[in-house]
């Protein structure tokens, strides 16, 4: 059914008429399809369903180009990123030419699909804002940290899990509540994985968000339990390239701290939340999407 909604999208594509446009798609790699595979286990396999998971995924696709021009990522799914070959323009454009066509395209699927999709993308723009924001300074405000995970990444999760209850006729309320605890552990998970595994098996850059300023949930919780000489030299990396004996000084401390594995207990509490809710209402496979993302290596 994955292949439904890859033929969906490059059927809209095509439609725009434009070789080079439809090219520059099918050099993206594909991704995990995390979004799709959830829409179609709560919602099945009718055309508007395969339609809803091809505008989510169009719509992924152009916040990571807009994503890789913000982080100055070279990689993504890897290979080169399209703002690294091409240029931040074409990087930009094309996300914007995804964007709205699948904007137009979800017009003629629901009403209520549309809105929900569409203003989870308000959030997901303004997620991003802030953390650029918060990317300025070295910050530990483990607040406004989650509130901009939930908005950058948990709001499309959200969104899809609600839109599959709404076009199966399901409670939107619970698996929108699904859908937004697997949202921020992902994100949690994301965040930890950029320390803990190289840039291969990421298929991106690794250890890159402090370099671009961001300080995430192992950063926050290590700078609460070390001592003020170590939390001036954590401050001096910040934002700076990392030799290797920074890189090791980082992982060193955060592995005496235990940080990685308390950020990893806060993801699995979300997920077990998840899994509860979903176990409640006989959804099986759900939980097994849950479980699967919390043990992924990217
Ligand atoms: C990457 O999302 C961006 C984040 C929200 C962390 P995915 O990890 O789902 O990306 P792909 O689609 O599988 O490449
Ligand atoms: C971005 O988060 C999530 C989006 C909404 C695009 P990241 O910047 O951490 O995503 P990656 O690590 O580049 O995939
Ligand atoms: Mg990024
Ligand atoms: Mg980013
Ligand atoms: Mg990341």
């Amino acid at each position: 059914m994955i292949d439904a909604v890859e033929r969906k999208i490059e059927q809209y594509l095509g439609e725009l008429n434009d070789p080079y446009v439809f090219g520059l798609y099918r050099n993206l790699p594909h991704g995990k399809r995390l979004r799709t595979k959830l829409i179609l286990k709560i919602a099945g396999s009718a055309l508007k369903v395969v339609k809803t998971a091809a505008t989510v995924e169009m719509i992924h696709a152009a916040s990571l180009l807009h994503d890789d021009v913000i982080d100055d990522a070279y990689t993504r799914r890897g290979q080169t990123s399209v703002n690294a070959d091409k240029g931040n323009k074409t990087a930009i454009m094309l996300g914007d030419i995804l964007y709205s066509k699948a904007f137009f395209e979800l017009n003629s699927i629901s009403p209520e699909v549309a809105k929900v999709i569409s203003n989870a993308v308000v959030a997901l723009s303004l997620g991003e804002l802030a953390d650029v924001r918060l990317s300025e300074h070295f910050h530990t405000n483990r607040d406004a940290y989650l509130k901009m995970l939930y908005q950058k990444t948990a709001s499309l999760m959200e969104a899809s899990a609600e839109a599959g209850a709404i076009l199966a006729g399901k409670n939107r309320q619970a698996y929108r509540q699904y859908g937004r605890n697997l949202g921020i552990a992902f994100q949690m998970i994301d965040d930890i994985l950029d320390i803990t595994e190289d840039s291969k098996t990421l298929g991106k850059p690794a250890l890159h968000d402090f370099v671009e300023g961001k300080v995430t949930l192992p950063y926050i919780y290590l700078y609460e339990v070390l001592e003020e000489e170590d939390r001036t030299f954590l401050r001096s990396l910040h934002k700076k390239q990392l030799s290797d004996d920074e890189a090791n000084w980082i992982k060193s401390a955060m592995k005496k701290h235990k940080t990685i594995e308390k950020s990893y207990a806060e993801a699995t509490l979300l997920i077990e939340e998840a899994i509860a809710l979903m176990e409640s209402l006989g959804e099986h496979d759900l939980t097994n999407i849950a479980k699967a993302m919390i043990e992924r290596k990217f």
